[in-house]
């Protein structure tokens, strides 16, 4: 199942391991097939999805969470096992590991994580465009945005958003709470990478798809440094079902 080229030694503890795949067009198979690698209590809730674009999305997701998780201990990912707490984070079975998911559009991201915690999220920024500032935005960040360039302020906010939603998910709260409080100074940001830009003091990076479309967000408890984001094709992954 490993990519060739990935060691689960060459992942330090508290470093993160994220990976950006971009699905392929749903086909009642292919969600089939992925259904039965999982847990018949995953496949019950996978099967409630009236869409099957949210069914392949949401059972790759969960393949490829074992993936990373599967790479980063040097175990098959077919051994990896998650559960859920009770607000309906995934964690693996191992207290050593942390792991996160997100799905938007054709994008599923996953980050896993040795001896930390770990959040991601990803966004079509022109979805998140559409949402009340105001409702996730705090006084300081709304300044921020206002003072930036206006090409740039609907990524500004897509950022903010997602930047949030991977902190609340690292939390186990989601964007149920402290969406307002917590508050990051974009202006700061330091960028990293192309597309990628780091918030100094918490340990942040955001970074956008090279067709300036989607963005996404990491969130871990560990030293800040760029985080290499991998493109794998999704065949890969599912390279030894
Ligand atoms: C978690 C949450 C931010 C997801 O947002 P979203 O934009 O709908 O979806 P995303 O694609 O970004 O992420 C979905 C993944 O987040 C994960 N997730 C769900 N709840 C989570 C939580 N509390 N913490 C961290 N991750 C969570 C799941 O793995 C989910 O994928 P899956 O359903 O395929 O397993 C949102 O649903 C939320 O805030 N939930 C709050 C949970 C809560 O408090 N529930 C109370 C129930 S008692």
């Amino acid at each position: 199942m490993r990519p060739p080229g990935y060691e689960s030694s060459e992942w330090a503890p508290r470093e993160p391991f994220v990976v950006a795949v971009r699905l392929p067009i749903p086909t009642p198979s292919l969600s089939t097939t992925l259904g039965a690698f999982l847990p018949p209590d995953e496949q019950a809730r996978i099967s409630r999805f009236r869409h099957a674009d949210d069914r392949l999305r949401s059972a790759f997701g969960h393949i490829l969470m074992r993936y990373l998780l599967g790479t980063l201990s040097g175990r098959s990912w077919k051994a990896c096992r998650l559960v859920r707490d009770q607000r309906g984070r995934p964690r693996p079975e191992r207290q050593d590991m942390d792991v996160s998911v997100a799905h938007s559009g054709e994008w599923v991201i996953a980050g896993a994580i040795r001896d930390s915690r770990i959040g991601v999220d990803v966004e079509r920024i022109e979805d998140v465009a559409r949402a009340t500032l105001t409702t996730y935005i705090s006084d300081d960040e709304l300044a921020d945005i206002a003072a930036c360039n206006s090409r740039h302020r609907d990524k500004q906010s897509a950022a903010l958003w997602c930047l949030k939603e991977a902190e609340g998910k690292l939390l186990g709260v989601g964007i149920t709470e402290g969406l307002r409080e917590r508050s990051f100074p974009l202006r700061e940001a330091v960028q990293s990478r192309r597309w990628q830009w780091q918030i100094r003091g918490r340990s942040h990076v955001a970074q956008m798809d090279s067709e300036q479309r989607y963005i996404l967000a990491v969130c871990w408890e560990g030293p800040l440094g760029p985080v290499p984001i991998d493109l794998v094709p999704w065949e890969l992954v599912l390279r030894d079902l």
